[in-house]
């Protein structure tokens, strides 16, 4: 049973063992970008692959998809990000640093990004009794001030036809302008999803703990088109395939929750909204967003084809955003270009979307810390990782047990085969137990040791990581061994 870990613990191990490292570190580190190490960009690759396998290729009404970062301006003013999505802040008076009001209230993980930018304001926040995280000093802020969270950029070489654009703050967006496209060029037809994994960027006010909010981030996001109607029946389809994800690949049911929005903490697109939580070891009292699933109506498309009826008047305004007013809806417009025709029940509508919404960064964060843990064995302290063999960064190593008697020519053989199905290691340095000790804390599942009784009777030992029980098979039985085992 794995001990509840230190951040510290991971943050260590991570960079002691090349899982990831500070970004720009030679020049003193960027906060809060991380780059991942060798072991880092296998385990992450999985997290996505995992991802990918449950919710599109395990599925026939899911197709995928990869969108560009850089998108038509006009797709924030529909989707609300340029007027909505900022945080609002404070500025401690006696240190200037500044802190996300949510944070210092009740709800740690509400963005002001759900509220128009005045309404937020309009709200009153008693802060005086609250401590500034950075200094101490109590209830001495400035007035709440909202905080754009999109990152800017300007397209174009020529200063007179550049244009500002956003790094986009979501995935979800490239999926809702394509809806059409999915619709035109396949044969899908509601209810269906469209799947995308890719980077997202917010200009995050506090950033902590590790990968766990960065500003530059990965989100796997699914976006579900069903029948109005059907939706709360989706709803609860996708609420229990995620939790579920996170429990088959090894996460303890104990460290995870699912945890209702109360409605004033709904984004301003959703009817319903719940989060999947994990007991992160760090925090005001551990739970932490982990995914979010969203039942965002018709909000979306509806809000495209607004977007698209505001073109003309984004040429007329030398495509300045700020100068823009998003076009009314048209009278008909569940019959708009991005409504869908049901040729069954001769109706046409705009589907209702349920959003199931992860972080691959965070959802890595979590299984490393769900996989972490530290045993006396022998009276030594073994630390290993306990991920799901799905997970682990190297399925297997294989080790002669001495570098003579021909032992590295035969393990290196076996090495050579089975790396072709398997991400392996070899190594031959130093003593045995070193070498498995050292996988255990990298979270290899298997590692197949070449012995004198190999010389012999062409048997390997394979032990295994969590029990450390070794037993012996023939050595051209290794690969149909870990096929098995590892059921991939
Ligand atoms: N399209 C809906 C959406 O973006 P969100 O709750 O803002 O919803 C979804 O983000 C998930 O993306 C979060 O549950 C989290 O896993 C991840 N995420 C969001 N902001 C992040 C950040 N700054 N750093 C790392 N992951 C983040």
């Amino acid at each position: 049973m794995a001990k509840l870990t230190k951040l510290d613990d991971i943050v260590s191990l991570c960079k002691r063992r090349g899982f990831i490292f500070q970004s720009s570190e030679i020049y003193g580190g960027l906060a809060s970008c991380y780059d991942y190490g060798p072991l880092g960009v296998e385990l992450k690759r999985n997290v996505r692959a995992a991802w990918w396998k449950s919710v599109v290729q395990m599925r026939d009404d899911v197709v995928g998809l990869d969108c560009s970062i850089l998108m038509h301006p006009l797709v924030w003013k529909a989707s609300g990000h340029a007027d909505k999505f900022a945080d609002l802040i404070v500025e401690c008076k006696k240190c200037n640093t500044r802190t996300r009001v949510d944070h210092l209230t009740d709800h740690a993980e509400q963005h002001t990004e759900h509220v128009s930018i005045d309404s937020a304001l309009a709200v009153t926040h008693d802060l005086s009794s609250k401590i500034c995280p950075n200094c101490g000093a109590i209830g001495n802020f400035t007035e709440p001030m909202p905080f754009k969270l999109m990152f800017e950029t300007q397209m174009g070489a020529n200063v007179d036809d550049s244009m500002t654009l956003y790094l986009r703050p979501e995935t979800a967006q490239g999926i809702f302008t394509n809806f059409r496209n999915v619709l035109d060029s396949t044969r899908v037809k509601v209810p269906f999803g469209i799947a995308q994994i890719g980077k997202s960027f917010r200009n995050e006010v506090t950033t902590k703990a590790f990968i766990f909010r960065t500003r530059e981030f990965e989100q796997a996001e699914l976006e579900f088109f069903c029948e109005p109607g059907t939706d709360e029946t989706w709803y609860e389809t996708w609420k229990a395939e995620r939790f579920n994800w996170y429990t088959n690949l090894g996460i303890k049911k104990e460290n995870l929750r699912l945890r209702d929005h109360d409605p004033d903490e709904l984004a301003h697109y959703a009817k319903a909204c719940v989060d999947i939580e994990y007991k992160f070891p760090f925090g005001q009292g551990d739970w932490q967003e982990l995914e979010g699933i969203a039942n965002r109506t018709d909000f979306d498309l509806r809000q495209h084809q607004r977007g698209m009826r505001t073109l003309n008047s984004w040429f007329e305004n030398s495509k300045d955003l700020s100068k823009i007013t998003l076009a009314s809806e048209a009278d008909e417009y569940h019959k708009g270009p991005l409504s869908f025709f049901d040729d069954e029940k001769k109706s046409r509508y705009i589907p209702y979307v349920i959003e199931p919404s992860a972080g691959i960064d965070r959802s890595t964060l979590a299984f490393l810390v769900d996989a972490y843990d530290e045993e006396q064995v022998r009276g030594e302290q073994r630390n290993l990782l306990r991920f799901h063999p799905a997970l682990a960064p190297v399925k297997a190593a294989v080790f002669p047990l001495v570098k003579k008697e021909g032992m590295p020519e035969i393990a290196r053989k076996i090495y050579d085969d089975i790396k072709k199905y398997f991400s392996c290691f070899y190594d031959q340095k130093g003593a045995i137990g070193r070498r498995y000790r050292r996988q255990d804390e990298a979270g290899t599942p298997f590692c197949i040791t070449v012995d004198g009784q190999t010389l012999e009777d062409d048997t390997v030992t394979i032990r295994d990581r969590d029990s450390m029980e070794q037993q012996r098979i023939a050595a051209d039985q290794v690969k149909n061994y870990l096929r098995e085992k590892l059921d991939i």
